[in-house]
């Protein structure tokens, strides 16, 4: 059994939706916020309202919880997360999967911004996490003092599947690949985005893995998207800002929608 911290979070959260019963937790990224636009019967807590629930100071992270309807299924969104970087915390980091576990629910879509690293990729694609290098030397099941666990695959395969069913539905090209998680906030060198391409990652971004960890390890079914906004450091001559990253996810917005809509209705 894992500690599971921030139940006074979770039972007020469960206390405003009234106790439904959620289907999917689905976590939106940078930029990503825009799909919360497109879901129906809308419940929304701002989480600034939450007790002892973590800030989230980032541009582009509305901080809110929706409960709302998408294809029959009731899902709870968490528009914008708590970073490992703004409080030196894998618990914080991972408030979303730990509340979505008090919560009963037994499936989690963590969506991200992420720098490319493998060439063969474009800006405002999607790729489908097949798998995740966890460069933040943090583990979150360390620090909540879990027992080791195997968690081959952190990702589920089956939910994977559905994945690649619906974009098939959506007219969606979804990209496959290994995610790198870093603890940020700075970006990468060009020197670094050498190294993670060598380790073997597509994507790399500074969300997601403790959150995936910590899911798994509650036996969650894990589902993971990149929206790839950028190349990272050094693979073009362009700088890097945060306002690239949320102007690709909002160009994005509608394809994102439309594969996450069509997921859900195969859920
Ligand atoms: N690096 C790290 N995190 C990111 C990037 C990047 O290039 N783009 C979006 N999130």
């Amino acid at each position: 059994m894992i500690n599971r911290p921030f139940q006074k979070s979770a039972d007020f959260i469960a206390n405003h939706f009234g106790n439904t019963n959620h289907d999917v937790a689905i976590v939106l990224g940078s930029g990503l916020g825009g799909f919360t636009k497109h879901l129906a019967e809308k419940k929304v807590l701002p989480t600034s309202s939450i007790p002892d629930y973590p800030r989230s100071t980032v541009v582009g992270h509305d901080g809110e919880i929706v409960s709302a309807a998408v294809e029959g299924r009731r899902v709870l969104v968490f528009s914008g997360r708590s970073h490992y970087y703004e409080s030196a915390s894998t618990v914080n980091a991972a408030v979303t999967a730990i509340v979505s576990d008090s919560l009963g629910i037994k499936r989690l879509v963590l969506t991200n911004a992420a720098g490319i690293l493998n060439e063969a990729f474009y800006p405002g694609d999607l790729m489908l996490i097949k798998d995740q290098i966890n460069l933040t030397f943090r583990n979150i099941l360390a620090d909540l003092e879990s027992p080791v666990t195997n968690l081959h695959p952190v990702y589920s395969e089956e939910l994977a599947s559905l994945a690649f069913s619906a974009a098939e539905k959506s007219s969606v090209n979804l990209r496959s690949g290994v995610y790198v998680g870093l603890t940020g906030p700075s970006y990468e060198t060009p020197a670094e985005v050498k190294v993670y391409r060598n380790l073997g990652g597509d994507a790399v971004g500074m969300s997601t893995v403790q959150e995936a960890i910590y899911a798994r390890a509650a036996g969650m079914q894990v589902l993971g998207i990149s929206c790839l906004t950028n190349y990272s450091t050094g693979i073009t001559s362009e700088k890097l800002s945060h306002a690239e990253v949320t102007d690709i996810g909002a160009q994005v917005d509608e394809k994102f929608s439309r594969l996450l809509t069509n997921l859900i209705g195969l859920l």
